[in-house]
């Protein structure tokens, strides 16, 4: 009895072992886990602060760095020479000027009226409005230059403009310049446009001077006739 008793009881000590054994492995993987957990975080937290930081310190480079050479009050008469051989599209009358000019000249116009009358309403747009209409669907941005509204009867009006990328804000210069032939009645449109910092912009600056040149040709319904950068 007492020997049959004894085994009983071992049994159930291993038993309860067992149950307290698993119990604790249980614990010990969720311990593991949660160590898991914490290092993720950790290291999640570090990447994000890390970004938000570079984030920081590239908007302040951007908007100290080179503010003299960029805060013009005429239109440009050349690339930046910290953007010129990747960061800079660049579309004149004058085609030994032009910079990373692409298939721009052969597709889109840059010589316009002086105004254009609305198809639907009937109503004249000076070219000078579309153009500030176009600036204005480039991407995200800002214009610098003039600070007030635009006189439209100069013969040669100067635009600029900041152009933020998403996210990391590299800002890009953008730079317009409106001029009226009045021998002729009509105007053409020079255009720059430049990184901030050195360095590849990915043809950025091109496919914004793209976007404007095309938001002309729908607007104005003019064709390529007179190319730039000839
Ligand atoms: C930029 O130019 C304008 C006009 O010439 C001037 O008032 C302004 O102080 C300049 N800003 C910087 C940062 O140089
Ligand atoms: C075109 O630009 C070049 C370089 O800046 C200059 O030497 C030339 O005189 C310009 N041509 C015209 C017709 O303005
Ligand atoms: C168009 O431009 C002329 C000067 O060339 C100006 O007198 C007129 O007010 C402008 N019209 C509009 C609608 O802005």
């Amino acid at each position: 009895m007492v020997i049959l008793y004894n085994t009983k009881y071992k049994q159930q000590i291993k038993k309860d072992y067992k149950i307290q054994y698993q119990h604790l492995g249980k614990r010990k993987q969720r311990t593991q886990f949660s160590k898991c957990m914490m290092i993720a975080l950790k290291i999640f937290y570090l990447v994000w602060t890390s970004l938000v930081l570079s984030m920081l310190i590239i908007r302040i480079l951007n908007l100290s760095l080179r503010n003299d050479d960029v805060n013009l009050t005429s239109f440009p008469s050349q690339c930046g020479s910290w953007a010129y051989s990747n960061g800079c599209t660049r579309i004149v009358k004058n085609g030994t000027q032009c910079v990373r000019q692409g298939t721009i000249p052969n597709s889109y116009p840059y010589q316009f009226q002086l105004s254009y009358v609305d198809q639907d309403d009937g109503t004249t747009m000076n070219t000078t409005d579309i153009v500030q209409i176009c600036s204005s669907q480039i991407g995200f941005s800002k214009q610098v230059y003039p600070t007030d509204d635009i006189d439209e009867s100069q013969s040669r009006i100067f635009m600029h403009l900041f152009i933020e990328t998403p996210f990391f804000g590299f800002i890009n210069d953008f730079y317009i310049e409106f001029v009226q032939q009045f021998y002729v009645s009509n105007s053409y449109v020079q255009v720059q446009s430049q990184s901030r910092l050195s360095g590849n912009d990915l043809m950025q600056n091109y496919n914004y001077v793209e976007t404007f040149f095309k938001c002309l040709k729908t607007m104005t319904d003019e064709q390529p006739i007179v190319k730039s950068c000839s």
